[in-house]
């Protein structure tokens, strides 16, 4: 089964073990290069297949990317036909890569919305790459969190009303179990091209606690040394999800007693 050398760069830090991409500004791409839109999402293709093999190659665990949301059914037919030919042509094309480089794919989101030759060739693709034993690409598509968290209640409220689950067995946890991939740990690092700030409706339950890292380029220019530029970010980045790190400076004696305001 192949498998590629793993040759994880050094930053001196933590390496994210799951890393997800909201991968934008493809139309935005192609504008500043006076093409049509929709060329902007050819392009990216070849991120795509950049990333993904550069993520398997340092010994990424996971990938997520964030590919087709269920909001982006509201963009142009056209453009959203153009789009799921080429994820159909991409699923196939890609094959040969994602063997040779180990790489098991799957993908989380409303699949059911996808129109039929490219749901096809995404479960072609699935089962053709569940046995390798490297990394885990992700693909979000037709994907939505609040309709993930909305898809988990509906199936979680069939258990109680089934007295399958119980209200008092509900702890934070619990709703894990009903999201699309719950198997799969949190993304350490959740990274956004174009320059957006903001989350779009991706993955909301588990980024609670990600690393978040905005790069300014465009998705089709985001290739190794944009990713490089992420990964040396991320190393020096302290995580402490609410508690505290052993290094922190102690408070002044003043400062730390009760009842009195902080100098
Ligand atoms: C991201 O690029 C791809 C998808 C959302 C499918 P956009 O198409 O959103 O590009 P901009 O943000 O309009 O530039
Ligand atoms: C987020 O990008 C969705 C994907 C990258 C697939 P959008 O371009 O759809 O997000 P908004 O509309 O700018 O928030
Ligand atoms: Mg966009």
């Amino acid at each position: 089964m192949a498998r590629p050398t793993i040759e994880r760069p050094d930053f001196g830090g933590p390496f994210p073990e799951h890393l997800a991409i909201i991968m934008d500004g493809n139309g935005r791409w192609a504008r500043e290069q006076g093409l049509r839109r929709v060329l902007g999402h050819s392009e990216g293709v070849h991120s795509v297949r950049e990333i993904t093999t550069e993520c398997a190659r340092m010994g990424v665990k996971s990938l997520t990317l964030y590919a087709f949301s269920v909001e982006n059914f509201k963009r142009p037919k056209a453009e959203v036909g153009f789009l799921m030919r080429l994820l159909a042509k991409f699923l196939v094309d890609e094959r040969p890569t994602l063997m040779n480089n180990g790489v098991r794919l799957r993908a989380i989101g409303r699949l059911d919305e996808l129109p039929k030759n490219a749901l096809a060739a995404l479960r072609e693709t699935e089962r053709l790459t569940e046995r390798n034993d490297g990394m885990l690409l992700r693909l979000a598509l037709a994907y939505g969190a609040r309709a993930e968290l909305a898809d988990g209640l509906r199936r979680f409220a069939r258990e109680v009303a089934e007295g399958r689950v119980r209200a008092e067995d509900i702890h934070d946890e619990t709703l894990r179990d009903y999201l699309y991939d719950p198997h799969t740990p949190d993304p350490d690092l959740l990274i956004r091209t174009a320059g957006e700030l903001r989350i779009s409706n991706f993955l909301l339950w588990q980024i609670s606690y990600s690393e978040i890292y905005v790069a300014k380029e465009c998705w089709p220019q985001f290739r190794r040394p944009q990713l490089l530029a992420a990964l040396e970010d991320y190393a020096r980045r302290v995580r402490k999800f609410g508690g505290l790190v052993n290094d922190a400076p102690a408070p002044r004696s003043d400062s730390a007693r009760p009842g009195l305001p902080a100098r």
